[in-house]
């Protein structure tokens, strides 16, 4: 690795985990003067009695919460800027994210969105706008109800425009959750299907930034350790859920998440643009391009597929045994196979193609990806 370069590592949030950690929410709203927070969810979660029981316990302490779930399945602009809205007219002075990767993203861009009120997207990182999220932000918390993004511990937000869909990234440390309050509860009646997307995300996050080219021994020890936890607790958590299943999944998304700012790779370029353009859910769209993906990175890193396959403890310890582990998982939590089976056509892969080449994930690659690639990775994978 390049001793020669200074680098920073950076491993601030404060996370409270555990069975229960959510009622600690009243009290630490109350012992940081926090008494009219926007809450932001989506729609099917505020619907959840754990939501209603989170809701009334703020209410019997007099915390007046004020809830937002007006919320795209893949967040846009217009999402935000209506969020930010109900926080300025109903005068809030904190954001609480319950909810998924698309309600915490969500949360956090309207947590931006209050005192930074030119064009949301002049923040984009891509474009180097976070220099200008130069103001304070309200107090932020985090609760997650998935087991996958991670974007609790995250300081980016992933908001698509309106029109194009296509999803820029609001990214500052001051996005950071004040605090995290992750209690495993709160995933237990997360559905099959779901449990299986967002853990493949959580597994995609962990293997791509283990295997991305900046130097960072710390993430590359905790991405290891998440793999390992996830090879050990998804199939259970997807087929026959337990409180040990869902807890070890928790942790393990929050681990990825915090691997991932080593950076992402191949998988999650060919993954963004099957929801920009079909709007396929993030984690699936991963969890069937993660095996492709794979197979690509492997001539040049067999080392490195070496130690992921002594993780997950294969026979063989090759970049092969690791892809058809992949394929085997993916059938265990009835993940299809091909992309064909998730509504890609022939016709999509030029356009496919043109928005993957496009995306901020693969140059943290350990190789570089070309267009041609991409076509071949999609076509191999349809
Ligand atoms: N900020 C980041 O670092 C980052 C990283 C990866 C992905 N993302 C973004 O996160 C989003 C995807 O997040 P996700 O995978 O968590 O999915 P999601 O937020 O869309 O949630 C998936 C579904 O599960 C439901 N749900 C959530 N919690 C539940 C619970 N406890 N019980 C029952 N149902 C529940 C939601 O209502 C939704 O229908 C995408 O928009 C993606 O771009 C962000
Ligand atoms: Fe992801």
């Amino acid at each position: 690795m390049g001793y020669d370069k200074i680098y920073q590592y950076n491993f601030p949030t404060t996370i409270r985990f555990g069975v229960g950690a959510s009622n600690e929410l009243g009290d630490y709203l109350l012992k940081n003067a926090v008494s009219r927070p926007l809450v932001v969810t989506d729609k099917t979660v505020a619907q959840l009695d754990f939501f209603k029981e989170i809701i009334a316990g703020l209410n019997k302490k007099n915390i007046s919460a004020e809830v937002f779930d007006d919320i795209h399945k893949n967040p846009v602009k217009s999402d935000v800027y209506r969020g930010a809205e109900v926080y300025d007219a109903t005068n809030r002075n904190a954001i609480i994210g319950i909810g998924g990767g698309a309600a915490l993203d969500v949360a956090r861009a309207i947590a931006l969105r209050i005192n930074h009120r030119e064009d949301l997207f002049k923040y984009d990182d891509l474009v180097g706008g976070d220099v200008y999220v130069t103001n304070d932000v309200p107090h932020f918390i985090a609760i997650p109800t998935t087991a996958g993004t991670g974007s609790e511990v995250g300081r980016s937000a992933i908001i698509a425009d309106d029109e194009t869909h296509q999803k820029k990234i609001l990214f500052s440390p001051k996005l950071l959750a004040k605090i995290v309050f992750a209690d495993p509860l709160l995933t237990m009646e997360l559905p099959a299907y779901v449990t299986a997307a967002t853990g493949m995300d959580a597994l995609t996050h962990n293997m791509e930034a283990f295997l991305a080219k900046m130097p960072h021994p710390l993430c590359e020890g905790i991405a290891l350790e998440g793999i390992s936890l996830i090879s050990h607790s998804l199939q259970q958590a997807v087929n026959n859920p337990d409180l040990e299943s869902r807890s070890k999944m928790l942790i393990a998304s929050m681990m990825g998440a915090i691997a991932f700012q080593k950076g992402l790779g191949v998988v999650h370029s060919l993954a963004h643009p099957l929801s920009s353009l079909l709007d396929t859910h993030h984690g699936l769209a991963n969890a069937v391009n993660l095996p492709y993906g794979m197979e690509f990175n492997i001539a040049g890193f067999e080392h490195k597929f070496r130690r992921i396959a002594r993780t997950l403890e294969l026979k063989e310890e090759t970049g092969k045994a690791v892809v058809e582990y992949l394929f085997d998982l993916n059938s265990k939590i009835n993940i299809p196979h091909k992309l064909g089976d998730v509504g890609v056509r022939q016709e999509h892969i030029e356009t496919l193609a043109d928005l993957a080449v496009e995306d901020f994930a693969h140059p943290n690659n350990p190789k570089p990806v070309t267009k041609e690639d991409f076509k071949n990775l999609y076509s191999r994978a349809l």
